[in-house]
């Protein structure tokens, strides 16, 4: 099945001149998502994973059913004010302004082997922003998965300059 046929492309999302992947039609495509989730967690079935973490909030859709497929548990990175415990935050530039995430500061024990999973990377912003939660957490950062990646943003290798293994099933150019 080619995953980028059941990924719909709204225009002019959210504002004029954007053209907004919209993952929802994959997600409900009950051959589509588990193929995104074997794909996305088969590069690393061997590189004993300890947690998945996953960004809020499309990130949370694949980053569960990744963490159940390599038997490993689940970190959310949310937006600022939403995690209830004890946290580490770093904030990062979006086209207009900036925004924070969080990490619970408990979340990972010191070397534990993670892997980063959003539905998207367009600058990397976000990914990067995350990348600094884990490093601050203790993790150890074992790669980090998209189902899609726009290269144009140069979000990809952003995060590859930064060393750390990055695959992406679908790119739009
Ligand atoms: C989207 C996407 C990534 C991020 C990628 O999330 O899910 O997390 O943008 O952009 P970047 O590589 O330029 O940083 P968004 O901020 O729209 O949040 P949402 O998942 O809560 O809708």
């Amino acid at each position: 099945m080619n995953l980028k046929d059941t990924i719909r492309t709204i225009p002019d999302f959210p504002k004029p001149g954007i053209m907004y992947r919209d993952i929802t039609t994959l997600l409900t495509n009950r051959r589509a998502f588990a193929q995104t989730i074997i794909d996305m967690s088969a590069p690393y079935q061997t590189k004993d994973i300890d947690n998945v973490a996953g960004i809020e909030a499309r990130g949370f859709t694949v980053g569960g059913a990744i963490a159940y497929e390599l038997g490993a548990g689940f970190v959310p990175i949310r937006k600022a004010g939403k995690l209830p415990f004890d946290t580490y935050a770093q904030d990062y530039d979006l086209e207009y302004g900036s925004d924070t995430l969080e990490i619970h500061a408990d979340s990972i024990r010191k070397g534990e082997r993670v892997l980063l999973v959003d539905d998207l990377i367009a600058t990397g912003g976000t990914a990067e922003a995350s990348i600094k939660l884990l490093l601050k957490a203790g993790a150890e950062i074992v790669g980090a998965a998209f189902i899609v990646d726009l290269p144009d943003l140069g979000g990809l290798a952003r995060i590859t300059k930064m060393g750390i293994p990055v695959t992406a099933l679908v790119t739009y150019d």
